[in-house]
């Protein structure tokens, strides 16, 4: 096969990966340099997937303009506003529960993880008072009252399913003199880690949806941490506002896939096996959090064409199908092979890379996006805030990420920038306190 075959994008991602006609493994940034058979495979593609691919710029600027301008318009008559009509933001979370909540909990709309490090001298006694205090802030907001000494209560009132959970990083373990449950991840070569998104004594996720109601309580909780720790990093993440799409509908990222259609479900005994810790230990009904802080580089990946990003995940973009299925839960061929004899879904899909058959062994993610505004030069800071839960981060995550981290497509778009781990305590009754069946 001749050298001009190979993509260089996909290429970089995973050295040594060759090309092969007659299959997307070619779809690569240069058209030009791509065989016909394969440039008309491609266009084939795109009929069949019907995508915005279809239409080209310049129809778009000479005559298309007023079609999508129409179009854009009726979709806007078929679904008039009606401001007012909706107006839940009393909705409630429970907070008491042999787990804590802002796992299992349908993911809100925004979301702000707190990273906090405990002030030298602290041990196992300030740790508790530390924790009894913030419990106490958690139970209060998240159902609708304000937190003791709140400065503005009023902020209290509309809790919009304020879910606050807490997490115990390695540090805390040895503050308090105990054995860590949690240890850092190992190094991946992928990994370009900034010490400002990484580590940290004690997370504290706060998740709503209504941005006011999570600054709200981002503000009462360091208010009373204050004392007892510093604030190591706040990364700030989002989802669809709430109402703009049927709950239970999979939702796109920033770099447009659907994401989240592989997880285990909350409530199915997948799920419970996958994320809880059993065991009867002080952590029985806790779990695990990784918190990867992945920056995606958006301007290559508006470079890519459809075919690619849809080669490099292994489904197609319109509909999250699988490139062997069409609907999006459609299970994926692995073994099924195009026509000139390789797998449909390349060996170093992302998909194929994270797949894991046992679906209690499966990772629960969690995912947020991030934008952080674009800079002078018009480059986005932006990505996902990956959170993942599971009972066991050696059994569960780490395979899955040293495979990606060996060779994934995504790779040529994604960078970690940041890495922490915490062992999540299980929830609390109405008298308990989150850390009590490790601390007291
Ligand atoms: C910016 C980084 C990432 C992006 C944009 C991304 C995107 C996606 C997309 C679009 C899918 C297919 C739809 C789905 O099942 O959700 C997927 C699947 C998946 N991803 Fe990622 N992902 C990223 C990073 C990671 C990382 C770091 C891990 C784990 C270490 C991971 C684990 C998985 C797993 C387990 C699946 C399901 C695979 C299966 O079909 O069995 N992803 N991801």
């Amino acid at each position: 096969m001749s050298d001009h075959r190979e993509s260089p994008a996909l290429q970089r991602a995973v050295p040594g990966i060759r090309s092969e006609p007659g299959t997307t493994a070619d779809a690569g940034l240069r058209p030009e340099s791509r065989p016909k058979a394969v440039a008309g495979d491609r266009r084939q593609a795109r009929r069949e997937s019907g995508t915005a691919a279809g239409v080209s710029r310049r129809g778009i600027l000479y005559g298309g303009a007023a079609a999508v301008a129409g179009a854009v318009a009726t979709a806007g008559r078929a679904t008039p506003a009606q401001a007012g009509s909706v107006a839940d933001g009393t909705a409630v979370e429970a907070f008491h529960g042999p787990h804590q909540a802002g796992i299992a909990t349908s993911p809100q709309a925004h979301a702000v993880f707190l990273g906090l490090d405990l002030r030298r001298g602290a041990d196992r006694d300030s740790v508790s008072r530390m924790m009894r205090l913030l419990t106490d802030d958690a139970r209060r907001l998240t159902q609708g009252r304000p937190a003791l000494a709140d400065t503005e209560p009023e902020l209290a009132a509309l809790p919009a399913r304020l879910t606050v959970t807490f997490g115990f990083g390695p540090g805390l373990f040895a503050a308090v003199g105990g054995k860590a449950p949690v240890e850092d991840l190992p190094g991946f070569k992928i990994d370009k880690l900034e010490d400002r998104w990484s580590g940290g004594d004690l997370l504290v996720q706060i998740c709503a949806d209504d941005p006011l109601t999570v600054a709200h309580a981002l503000r009462m909780i360091v208010k009373d941490a204050r004392s007892f720790a510093d604030v190591r990093w706040t990364q700030r993440g989002f989802r669809r506002a709430a109402h703009t799409q049927r709950p239970g509908l999979t939702q796109r990222n920033v770099m447009g896939q659907l994401d989240g259609t592989v997880n285990p479900a909350p409530g199915t005994p997948d799920f419970e096996r996958a994320v809880w810790i059993t065991g009867g230990g002080p952590l029985h009904g806790g779990t695990t959090l990784v918190l990867r802080r992945i920056r995606a580089e958006l301007e290559s990946w508006d470079a890519a064409d459809v075919v690619a990003k849809e080669f490099t995940v292994g489904r197609r973009l319109a509909t999250g199908a699988p490139l062997t299925g069409r609907q999006e839960h459609d299970e994926p061929d692995f073994a099924r092979l195009g026509t000139s004899g390789l797998p449909m879904i390349s060996e170093y899909a992302h998909i194929r890379r994270a797949r894991v058959e046992d679906p209690g062994m499966r990772i629960f993610r969690r995912v947020y996006n991030y934008d952080e505004g674009v800079s002078e030069r018009g480059t986005a800071d932006s990505g996902l805030l990956f959170a993942s839960y599971q009972a066991d981060i050696d059994r569960q995550f780490v395979p899955v990420q040293r495979r990606l981290a060996e060779a994934d497509l995504l790779n040529e778009w994604t960078i970690p920038i940041g890495s922490a781990v915490f062992a999540v305590p299980p929830g609390c009754g109405p008298d308990g306190w989150i850390g009590q069946t490790l601390l007291a």
